[in-house]
């Protein structure tokens, strides 16, 4: 036998037992003729003593950091007990040990406060793997796997594996892509996410399906995303919308409960998209706390129906406002007595490359009612007031004003709210929001190819009020700089995002389940016939012998699970991510493969400048 017992296991009522423990080696520490090791495992730390009976042996044996060591001896009260540990009040007196193995010096210290970079604990990830911080994220991550698979077991959802090397049809991001040996010059791709697939398993019958599945993106990387990640990707047929918001509202508080103890018991709000840009400048809004966007101004196309206010601010010859196509404000609370150091500095944000502004507007909302303003040689108290009330504002609040093209304006305003939030603590770790985002566009314009694109994507259905408009009007953008004026740039889809805490933790739609449907959409996406037909003909065809209505989501695992457990960074919930570069610095992959290979595969690199 190994062990008798782990190193997280043993308490006082342990005591006179003799027990066998294996381990790392966290510290060695000597005092006199005696010596004190902590031992680590996936379960906890014991305190081993190695009395003076032992000494010759340890001398002959010395231990380090990070060897593994087995030991046998009993268990006795500790004098100086370590209330901090749960096995704080005992110790192990050591009558036998084993060296099981040694190990050399660790590139850093294998604890919580380590002190190793991220390059380098990435290198040595087995060892970072160790660290008490890493493995309780990795723990997280396996509850909320445990916590979803038996709510939808329960659903009767049923787990069905999807191939990973499949057909290249880049849409949203690119492909990477695997070369065939047995097909010369042919090549497979890894899947963007099993989209397709799943929609043929509802064709097949599989009513409720569902996986835990690998995706692979090439696109450029940030905090959130990964080139490889992992999707809770769910599909569901003989549903509508309704059902799909029901079913996934469950989903997401049941690993709430399972995994934060939190009771959801709040309806989760909607908000339409169009709801969302115009009060937050953002189809994933952080609805912790308001500080809603005041739009002053904004082109009339963008928001029709909405009525402008743009006379608060016109006529005051202040070209910056008169000039720019959109004036967005927020009011911060409590924030009027900001230094003329403060507002500086939030101009320099603004003015970052990330956010792009020219530039920062200010009203202070004083708390004797008097205002004061960066702009107010052009407007007067009385006018400045008029904004400030009308952004919300209360005396003692500070208005943030800016002014340019539309969607720059907008998103950085968007930015300058989170960044106002989480300066003032309103962005709490430990408070959860749930949001439905609906009402999404079904079509973007790409000014590039001048053709429209899908948002979602492209199996993704018109609200059924508006496919009629779809199949009525030809694609073609006769002139792209009024692009918005046709018919298809109001297409709302019958698509949804979940968003939690500002974050789009998942994504879904009803789908199209008709051949001619799907075909026209293909078409409107500027496919011509016999494109569609050699990259999806599999899901025409499908669709022509009993396709049934569905629709489904997708949730981010890994983004969901770095959510709950108040990491910004989806990495640290990841076995062994990749690098910014998409790398993996352990492996050192992406790497050159030999020659032999290469003509295996019938290829031969070069290299563009
Ligand atoms: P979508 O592309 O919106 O939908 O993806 C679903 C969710 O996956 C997460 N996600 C990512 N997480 C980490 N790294 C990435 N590179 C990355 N890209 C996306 C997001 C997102 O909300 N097949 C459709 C779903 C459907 O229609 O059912 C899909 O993949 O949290």
């Amino acid at each position: 036998m190994f062990r008798s017992h782990t190193c997280g296991e043993l308490r006082l009522e342990h005591a006179n037992s003799t027990v066998t423990l294996a381990g790392w080696v966290q510290t060695v520490r000597k005092f006199g003729s005696i010596t004190f090791v902590d031992l680590r495992d996936r379960y906890g730390i014991t305190q081993l003593l190695f009395g003076e009976e032992l000494n010759s042996q340890l001398d002959a044996n010395p231990l380090g950091r990070e060897f593994v060591l087995q030991v046998t001896g009993q268990v006795q009260e500790r004098s100086n007990k370590n209330p901090n540990i749960p096995t704080g009040a005992i110790e192990i007196k050591v009558s036998s040990f084993n060296i099981l193995n040694k190990s050399a010096v660790p590139p850093f210290t294998i604890q919580d406060d380590t002190d190793g970079g991220d390059d380098l604990r990435m290198k040595y990830r087995f060892l970072d793997l160790r660290r008490n911080a890493v493995k309780k994220n990795l723990e997280l991550r396996y509850a909320v796997n445990r916590s979803a698979r038996n709510y939808l077991h329960e659903h009767h959802f049923m787990d069905i594996e999807t191939p990973f090397l499949i057909k290249s049809t880049p849409e949203g991001a690119r492909d990477f892509v695997v070369p065939s040996r047995m097909n010369a010059g042919q090549f497979y791709a890894l899947p963007q996410s099993p989209q397709t697939f799943k929609q043929l398993l509802m064709v097949s019958g599989y009513d409720r399906y569902y996986q835990i599945v690998k995706c692979f993106r090439d696109e450029d990387l940030r905090a959130d995303r990964q080139p490889e990640f992992t999707q809770i990707d769910c599909e569901m047929c003989f549903v509508e919308q309704e059902d799909i918001l029901n079913t996934f509202e469950g989903l997401i508080k049941r690993i709430f409960k399972d995994v934060k103890g939190i009771d959801y018991t709040d309806k989760v709000e909607r908000m339409s998209w169009e709801d969302a840009m115009w009060t937050y400048g953002n189809d994933k809004p952080d609805i912790r706390f308001g500080m809603q966007l005041l739009n002053l101004k904004f082109p009339a196309h963008t928001f029709p129906g909405r009525p402008s206010i743009s006379n608060l601010i016109d006529g005051a010859n202040f070209g910056v406002f008169d000039n720019a196509e959109t004036v967005v404000a927020i009011a911060v609370p409590g924030c009027s007595e900001y230094t003329r150091k403060q507002t500086d500095e939030l101009t320099d944000w603004v003015k970052r490359p990330q956010i792009g502004m020219m530039g920062l507007a200010f009203i202070k909302y004083n708390a004797d009612g008097t205002l004061k303003s960066s702009v107010d040689k052009f407007y007067d108290e009385a006018r400045l007031k008029a904004i400030a009330e009308a952004a919300g504002a209360k005396a003692g609040d500070l208005i943030l004003i800016l002014a340019g093209a539309e969607e720059r304006t907008r998103k950085a305003m968007s930015e300058l709210r989170l960044e106002m939030g989480k300066r003032l603590g309103l962005r709490k770790e430990n408070e959860f929001k749930l949001l439905w985002v609906l009402d999404f566009p079904l079509f973007e314009y790409d000014p590039e190819e001048n053709r429209w694109v899908a948002r979602h994507h492209p199996f993704t259905s018109p609200k059924p009020d508006q496919i009629k408009t779809m199949i009525d009007n030809e694609p073609s953008i006769k002139d792209a700089a009024r692009y918005l004026e046709h018919p298809y740039a109001n297409i709302k889809a019958n698509a949804y995002d979940m968003v939690l805490n500002g974050n789009e933790i998942g994504g879904g739609s009803i789908r199209i389940y008709q051949r001619d449907l799907q075909e026209k959409m293909f078409a409107a996406l500027g496919m011509s016939e016999e494109e569609a037909l050699h990259k999806f003909g599999f899901l025409l065809g499908a669709f022509e012998y009993g396709a049934p209505p569905h629709g489904g989501i997708a949730f981010g695992f890994d983004r969901l699970c770095s959510i709950l457990g108040g990491s910004e960074s989806i990495r640290d919930f990841i076995a062994f991510p990749k690098n910014n570069s998409g790398r993996d610095v352990m492996l050192d992959a992406p790497s050159t493969i030999d020659d032999k290979q290469l003509k295996e595969l019938s290829i031969a690199t070069k290299l563009n400048d």
